[in-house]
């Protein structure tokens, strides 16, 4: 592989491998990353910061960091998580095994980002206030993303920074904690800190201002594509009052903070497929269900023996997978004889299929809708006695792995395995 390809990558991913039908010398017309970044003279904190709202303003409310955390917090210290997790220990200990606590330390984030200039992006949405970030955007070179003009951010917190998306990018707007109002006339809120109800926080809206963006930008070999409030909305859940929050943040009888009332507090997880980003570290798997539901039959079909498989979205609120445009379901199925030998193999993936040079297109897209269902008449070698049949969740290829050099980054789970017999 040519080491041009080196400047590919998608914003939210990428599988800049050439197919062996295009040769890496196709990578000559691969519009390269050209961009470079400024760093321009700050002009004291105050100036830069409102020269970067400005600009941030401008933008698509997708590219937008969500506050400052620059005002402090009334009875708060500070805004780290884990100062939160002092008090309220049950959510924050939930939080930190999620793929939110890991949205800036995840080594596929890492090593993404080193390939362009168009990391500012990034962090609004991986690490996403201003505080945390080492240097503001306060402009572009010819509008173009790979080449912002930075300024400094003096107030920078680094430890904010790991910690990725955050309690506080949640919960702070400045100088006050929002939630969804935990107080009711008997039991009146017990919060040592500022604390003001939002009607809005139970909402999508919370989760769409991350998971929902489809960008391109002219002549780059990345995009950001995260279509998952749309296809929420387009399918069942929306109008049957289940949205995000009810699947991803189930209620559960309990204190919202150490030695409080019991109230109905979320649960913290967002597991989704629950693939971890470092080796063991992903919440439990009573957090949600797969989104699969996986039935096979060996069956006569007209004399002839079949395998049927039936795959059914029954448990995701959007496409099964949605998110990342790499991330697939594989089914799988092993015959096996009567001695154990597998004597035939069929595959099949789930998911969508993106070309990504000269730019990025997507080719095909055969995910399953909510509720929907495919079955499939699988044909019966001879000599089969029996068939292992398996599903799984896949996040990125092997491929890719080995481009951005990431070793042994957990990139997929088993969520189904069955074994079947003639009846
Ligand atoms: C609009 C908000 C937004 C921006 C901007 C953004 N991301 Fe993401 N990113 C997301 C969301 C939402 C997910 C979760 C989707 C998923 O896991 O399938 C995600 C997931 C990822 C993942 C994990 C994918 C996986 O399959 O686990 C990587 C890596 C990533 N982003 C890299 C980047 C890079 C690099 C940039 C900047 C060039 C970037 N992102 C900019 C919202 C964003
Ligand atoms: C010293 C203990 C303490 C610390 C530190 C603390 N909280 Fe709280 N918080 C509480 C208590 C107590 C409540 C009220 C619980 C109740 O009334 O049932 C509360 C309430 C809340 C609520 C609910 C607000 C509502 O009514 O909608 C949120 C959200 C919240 N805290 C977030 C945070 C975050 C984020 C941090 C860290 C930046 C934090 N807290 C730090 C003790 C604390
Ligand atoms: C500030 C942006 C942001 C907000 C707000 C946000 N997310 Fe995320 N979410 C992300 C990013 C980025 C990732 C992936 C991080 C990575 O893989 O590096 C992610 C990951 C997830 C995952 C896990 C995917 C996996 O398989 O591990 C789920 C589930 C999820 N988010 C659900 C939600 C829900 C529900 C809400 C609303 C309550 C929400 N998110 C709000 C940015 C956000
Ligand atoms: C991705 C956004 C997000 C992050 C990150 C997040 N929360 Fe929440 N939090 C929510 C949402 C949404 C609710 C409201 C859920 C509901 O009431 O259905 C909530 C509710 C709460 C509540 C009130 C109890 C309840 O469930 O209504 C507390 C307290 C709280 N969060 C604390 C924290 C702490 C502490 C952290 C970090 C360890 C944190 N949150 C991280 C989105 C977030
Ligand atoms: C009906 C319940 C339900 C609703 C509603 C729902 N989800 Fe999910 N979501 C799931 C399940 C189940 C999975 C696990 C899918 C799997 O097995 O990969 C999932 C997975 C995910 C993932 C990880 C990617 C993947 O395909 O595994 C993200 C990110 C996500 N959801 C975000 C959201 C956001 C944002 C919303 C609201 C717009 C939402 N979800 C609404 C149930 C739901």
């Amino acid at each position: 592989m040519g080491s041009e390809l080196l400047f590919l990558l998608a914003c939210t991913r990428s599988a800049p491998v050439p197919t062996p039908s295009e040769p890496a010398e196709s990578a000559a017309h691969i519009p390269v990353a050209t961009g470079h970044a400024t760093t321009v003279a700050s002009e004291g904190l105050e100036a830069d910061l409102a020269k970067a709202q400005a600009f941030y303003a401008s933008r698509p409310e997708y590219e937008q960091p969500l506050g400052t955390g620059l005002t402090p917090v009334p009875g708060l210290p500070d805004l780290s998580a884990d100062t939160c997790g002092a008090c309220h220990t049950e959510i924050y200990d939930e939080w930190k095994v999620s793929t939110h606590a890991a949205a800036w330390t995840d080594p596929q984030l890492q090593a993404e980002m080193q390939k362009s200039e168009n990391r500012w992006l990034c962090r609004n949405c991986h690490t996403p206030l201003l505080v945390a970030h080492e240097q503001w955007a306060v402009g572009l070179e010819d509008d173009d993303v790979e080449r912002p003009l930075l300024v400094d951010n003096p107030s920078f917190d680094a430890s904010l920074r790991d910690e990725g998306i955050t309690c506080a990018a949640c919960h702070v707007r400045e100088g006050t904690i929002v939630g969804p109002g935990l107080a009711t006339p008997d039991a009146p809120s017990a919060a040592p800190h500022a604390v003001q109800a939002d009607p809005d926080f139970t909402s999508e809206k919370v989760c769409t201002r991350c998971h929902q963006a489809t960008a391109t930008y002219p002549g780059k070999s990345f995009v950001c594509t995260f279509n998952t409030g749309e296809e929420w909305k387009a399918g069942p859940y929306d109008e049957e009052g289940t949205n995000c929050i009810s699947c991803h943040m189930p209620p559960e009888d309990r204190p919202a903070a150490n030695g409080g009332l019991e109230r109905t507090v979320a649960r913290h997880w967002w597991r989704g497929a629950g693939i971890a980003k470092h080796a063991g570290v992903h919440p439990p798997d009573e957090a949600n269900p797969p989104g699969l539901e996986l039935e096979a039959e060996w069956a006569d079909v007209g004399g002839v023996p079949k395998l049927t498989l039936t795959a059914t979205n029954a448990n995701a609120g959007h496409m099964l997978p949605t998110g990342d445009p790499e991330r697939w379901v594989q089914l799988e199925v092993v015959f096996l004889d009567a001695g154990g030998e597998t004597v035939g193999t069929w595959d099949f993936r789930i998911g969508q299929t993106w070309e990504w040079h000269p730019l990025p297109k997507k080719l095909d897209d055969n995910r399953l809708a909510p509720r929907a269902t495919r079955t499939f008449q699988i044909d019966v070698p001879v000599t089969a006695a029996s068939a292992k049949v398996t599903a799984s969740s896949h996040r990125m290829s092997p491929e890719t792995v080995a481009y951005h050099d990431l070793g042994d980054y957990p990139i997929s789970v088993v969520t189904h395995g069955l074994f079947v017999t003639p009846r």
